[in-house]
This record gives structure tokens, C-alpha cells and sequence, in this order.
């Protein structure tokens, strides 16, 4: 009822100045009796993924704390998990304004934000200064401006600096809105990849004595060959997990809407079916090998429980969010 009353307000200001004025008000609330606005005791609905104890399966997506500055609201809010970033090694503007755009009628959302990002340091500097009990995974990604022939070498400068301060880490690829980082997706590309975040990883357990899983984060815009050549590569490569999807190009759903055929991701309810698909896909493919994290268009107990039984261990949500408000995760978390 509340986020009914303040989502009013928020659709009435541009989507980005509205997501701007949340993460502010997030980060003034926390810690103060304010924070009422958002606190739930949830009930535990604990999960084993990648060999960690996640309170509950239900995590904020990438992309809402991209610097990481309010996971004590989230942590309050009861998410079992929040993914900051995703992070770039240096600082970027992201692309020119206006650049988020809602779909009111298809609860939807397309965004061409394009990394916009204060840097890992001050990431890095945030997770310091936070105090929270669920778990955190950190997103990683390469700068605009680092050619994609050196763009493992950004993910590699973010793992080391993250890695310490992580449970997960996730690695992006499948952002649509920074150019040709969907093309790491395929081929050599991947496996020169994932050989090289693996051999990191090894070296960076034996410094932190932790081992840290890592997860890949794929688009929905593959076709099945695609995604059968991936879950061979990750196997091959004894990488942790997977996230599906991101946000799609596809518009077949929103044809004719207001905002439909602004560039970028499209995310929300029009890509619930394709990234169920995608999970399904990928459970029969990997048949058990290492866990799927379902994510695009959850915005209930059943769109969530449809990803679960596609073969979802964990789910994420965003643009749900944005349009249902934190009572979200509760509806999930106490259905399960
Ligand atoms: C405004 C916006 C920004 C996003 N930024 C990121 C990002 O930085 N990194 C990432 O991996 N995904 C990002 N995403 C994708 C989401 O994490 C998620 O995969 C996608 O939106 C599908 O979930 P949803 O339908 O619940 O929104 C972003 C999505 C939106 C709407």
C-alpha cells in the first residue's frame, strides 16, 4: 500500500531521476527508524547454490546498486542475496541521457544505461563501510573504452580487487548496451574467458584462503546451439554457476508501445517467457553439473515459482521491483 502510494510519485518523475531519488533516499533511511518503510521479517527459506547457505533464494538482480551504496536497505528488506555493479576497474559516465525508459503498459523497462559506474575502488570502498547479513555477489565488467581483444584483462583487474569481499562473483557479458561485450559469448572468446577468471580464481583462493564461486550471466538472445556451446564451455572450464538471462533486443511483445523502440535492453514482464525458456534449456543441457539463477520478469510467487521449476536454484528480480516494491520478496519468500 505504501509503495502504491510513493511508486505514484516516482512514475510522475523521468524513470532515472526517479531510480537516483530511491538509491538517496535508501542510503539517508538506512540505519534510522525510517528504515520502516521498507524493513520485513521474512520467513528463513534457506538454500544450498554453490556451496553456500543462501537465506532464502530471492536476490536483487545487477544493475539497481550498481556502486553499491544501500545493501543495508536490501539486506532489510529481506533479499536472501544482493548482486552490486556491475563494476568497471575505472569510473565511467555511461551512456548519454535519457537512457532508462518505463513500459508502463507491459510493465516493462528498456535501459541503455551502458556501465554506468563510480569504479570497483569505490565499490570496494562501500562494501567496507556496509554492515549486512545476506550474502553479496559482485558483478563485474569491462570499461567502453577498453578494446574487447583486452577486455579480460578489466575482468581480471575487478576479480582480484573484489574478490575478497564477495560470495559470488558474477561475470557479465550479455549487457547489450556496452559494444561487443555480447560477442565474449561464443567461440574461443568464451573459453579464453573462462580459462583465465578460472586460473585467477585458483591463485586468488590459495592468496585469500576462500574460495570464491564464479557465475557467467548470459543474454536471452541465443539460439539453442548457442546455449549448448556455452554449457560446454562452462562445464569444461568447472565454472560455478549461470545466470539467465539479461535484458533482451528482442520487441516482438512490445510492438507499438509508447517507448517500445527506444534502443537498449528491454527487461520486465515481456521477457518472462523467454528467460524461463532459456533456464529450461539450460537445465537440460547441464542436467544437474552446476546451478541455474533464474531471472528476467519475476513480479510474483508464480512467475518466481515458474523459474524454480524450470530448473532455478535461485532467482533475481529487478524491473518486479521497480513496479511492485519491496513487498515483492515477501510475497515470494513466504509462498515458498
Ligand atoms: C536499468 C537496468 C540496469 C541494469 N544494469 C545491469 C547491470 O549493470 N549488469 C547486469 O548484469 N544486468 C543489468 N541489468 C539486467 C538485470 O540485472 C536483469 O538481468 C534483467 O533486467 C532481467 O530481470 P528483470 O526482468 O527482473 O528486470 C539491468 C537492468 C535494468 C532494468
Amino acid at each position: 500500500m505504501l509503495y502504491r502510494i510513493a511508486r505514484t510519485g516516482f512514475f510522475q518523475l523521468d524513470a532515472e531521476k526517479a531510480h537516483d531519488l530511491a538509491i538517496q533516499n535508501f542510503k539517508r533511511f538506512t540505519g534510522t527508524p525510517l528504515d520502516i518503510f521498507y524493513r520485513q521479517q521474512l520467513p528463513n527459506r534457506p538454500v544450498e547454490c554453490m556451496g553456500l547457505t543462501f537465506r532464502n533464494p530471492v536476490g536483487l538482480a545487477a544493475g539497481l546498486d550498481k556502486n553499491g551504496e544501500c545493501i543495508e536497505a536490501f539486506d532489510a528488506m529481506g533479499f536472501g542475496y544482493v548482486e552490486v555493479g556491475t563494476v568497471t576497474p575505472r569510473p565511467q559516465p555511461g551512456n548519454d541521457k535519457p537512457r532508462l525508459f518505463r513500459l508502463i503498459e507491459a510493465e516493462g523497462i528498456i535501459n541503455r544505461m551502458g556501465f554506468n559506474n563510480l569504479g570497483v575502488d569505490n565499490l570496494v570502498d562501500n562494501i567496507k563501510k556496509s554492515k549486512f547479513n545476506c550474502l553479496l555477489g559482485i558483478n563485474i565488467g569491462k570499461n567502453k573504452d577498453t578494446p574487447i581483444e583486452q577486455g579480460v584483462e578489466d575482468y581480471l583487474i575487478c576479480m582480484d580487487k573484489v574478490y575478497q569481499y564477495a560470495d559470488y562473483i558474477a561475470v557479465n557479458i550479455s549487457s547489450p548496451n556496452t559494444p561487443d561485450l555480447r560477442s565474449l559469448q561464443y567461440g574461443e572468446a568464451l573459453d579464453e574467458l573462462l580459462s583465465a577468471l578460472k586460473s585467477k580464481q585458483k591463485k586468488l583462493e590459495d592468496i585469500h584462503g576462500k574460495y570464491v564461486p564464479i557465475a557467467l550471466k548470459i543474454a536471452p538472445d541465443l539460439s539453442d546451439k548457442e546455449i549448448s556451446q556455452i554449457c560446454q564451455s562452462l562445464v569444461k572450464h568447472e565454472i560455478d554457476g549461470v545466470i539467465a538471462t539479461n535484458t533482451t533486443l528482442d520487441r516482438s511483445l512490445v510492438e507499438g508501445m509508447k517507448n517500445a523502440n527506444e534502443t537498449g535492453g528491454l527487461s520486465g514482464r515481456p521477457l518472462t517467457l523467454r528467460s524461463t525458456e532459456v533456464v529450461r534449456l539450460l537445465h537440460k543441457e547441464l542436467d544437474g553439473k552446476l546451478p541455474i539463477v533464474g531471472v528476467g520478469g519475476i513480479d510474483s510467487y508464480v512467475s518466481a515459482k515458474e523459474k524454480l521449476m524450470a530448473g532455478a536454484s535461485l532467482v533475481q528480480v529487478y524491473s518486479g521491483f521497480i513496479f511492485k516494491g519491496p513487498s515483492l520478496v515477501k510475497d515470494i519468500v513466504k509462498n515458498l
